[in-house]
């Protein structure tokens, strides 16, 4: 049962975070567009609380609206990113105002409001957590154009576990069905739903995610420059685009690779998952490697499926993400070595399912049977297609709250800003 005590803390641990990221950047860097691909920071800070209002002022108790006109500035759809700068928005103090007028109504709200079963919206608080997770994804967004930004950004860095030994490259997980994604879950995304069974055939997949030394025998063995092992679009995007490595990489042309974390440049560090490549980069390093990408239900299975027929909420068992289980939270600015969370590891011996980086998948992104959209279509359904591929498994950089085995994300095959690598799967 989510109660209102858990809604009032999460509600308020986002907000701090979200300021908290915010606070060592200067004011005009907060308004600046720092890459064609990301909102200025102070828009996704002002869409968290109009997102906000919306849900959880209007849609819950009919409050009417602050300003009419900032549904239509902060509504993503209507303005693509690329255009965001050109809008009317709130300054970096005016969008803290508003934002923080929004939460004090949202907490008088709160203390009326009945959660009751019988409606969908407010069963387990559902409404609650999907603004929750919603900040929690911006947060992660902002991160992102944080990194794109041309400059040192100050972070304490925990330090990482220590790589340690997996054992065997890959492993098997038997062929059969499974139950994909989730009936249960209170916060789940409508995308996540409804359970339903998937038969797989046997299938091989790997024990850990790709690291930048697997990934730095690919650059160096000419995989940049080898056709056969590209997708056809993703082999036109790889010239358009010039791609020759890892967004963030530069090579000294002596074999010597730093990578720009942060706008700090540090040795590549050869243990950690590579990120920062594209679904186009994943599928050619895996057709260079005689692999292939794991499918989404494949994925799942490996991290969600005990062999004798059971669900778990997370690879690790049923108990929340803790520290020792995985690499979320912005505890670090980054990942984590390979092998480095023995304690989450998944029942067919699969680490670091959840956390480090997002893994890209060979599906496209589609609505599962029965899929029925809630409480709104512009969530997951307007992105259904073959457009978008398929990730999961979150980052470094997602919040336990916003990650489960049966989340899905979802992006561009072209995109390279967001914190993703991948793993490798084989038929058996
Ligand atoms: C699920 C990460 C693809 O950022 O476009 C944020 C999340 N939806 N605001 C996105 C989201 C609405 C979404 N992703
Ligand atoms: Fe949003």
């Amino acid at each position: 049962m989510r109660s209102k005590e858990v809604v009032a803390r999460e509600l308020e641990a986002v907000r701090r975070r979200s300021l908290d990221l915010l606070e060592p950047v200067p004011e005009p860097d907060q308004v600046r567009q720092h890459s064609p691909l990301m909102s200025p920071l102070v828009w996704d800070l002002a869409h968290v609380g109009n997102y906000e209002e919306q849900w959880l002022l209007r849609a819950v108790a009919g409050v009417p609206a602050t300003d009419p006109r900032y549904d239509d500035i902060y509504d993503a759809f209507r303005h693509p990113r690329r255009d965001r700068p050109q809008l009317l928005m709130l300054g970096p103090r005016e969008a803290r105002g508003y934002i923080a007028g929004v939460r004090s109504r949202v907490l008088d709200v709160l203390d009326d409001v009945a959660l009751q079963p019988d409606d969908p919206l407010l069963d387990e608080a559902f409404v609650y957590g999907m603004v929750v997770q919603h900040e929690h994804q911006h947060d992660e967004t902002m991160l992102a154009t944080l990194q794109l930004r041309d400059h040192r950004y100050p972070h304490p860095d925990e330090p990482g576990p220590p790589a340690a030994a997996v054992g065997p490259d890959d492993v098997l997980v038997e062929g059969g069905p499974f139950v994909m994604g989730t009936d249960l879950e209170p916060w789940a995304y409508d995308n996540e739903r409804p359970a339903h069974e998937v038969d797989l055939a046997p299938f091989r997949i790997d024990v850990v995610p790709v690291t930048n030394r697997a990934y730095l025998a690919f650059v160096d063995d000419g995989g940049y420059d080898d056709r056969r092992v590209w997708a056809e679009a993703g082999w036109a995007w790889r010239r358009e685009a010039g791609l020759e490595h890892p967004e963030f990489w530069a090579g000294d042309g002596a074999g010597g690779w730093t990578r720009t974390r942060f706008g700090a440049v540090e040795d590549l560090p050869l243990d950690e998952p590579v990120q920062h490549v594209c679904w186009y980069e994943a599928d050619a390093y895996a057709r260079w490697a005689g692999k292939r990408l794991p499918t989404e239900a494949e994925w799942e299975k490996a991290a969600s499926w005990e062999p004798s027929g059971r669900k778990r909420r997370y690879p690790w068992g049923d108990d929340p993400p803790g520290p020792h289980h995985a690499n979320l939270g912005q505890h670090r600015f980054g990942p984590t070595s390979a092998g480095a969370y023995p304690a989450g590891v998944s029942p067919w011996g699969c680490h670091q399912l959840l956390g480090d980086v997002w893994e890209w998948t060979a599906s496209d992104f589609t609505g599962y049977p029965g899929f029925a959209s809630f409480p709104y279509r512009e969530y997951s359904e307007v992105f259904y297609g073959a457009e978008y591929k398929v990730l999961r498994g979150g980052s470094w950089a997602t919040h336990p709250l916003a990650i489960r085995t049966t989340f899905r994300n979802w992006d561009f095959p072209i995109r390279r800003q967001i914190f993703a690598g991948f793993r490798c799967a084989t038929d058996a």
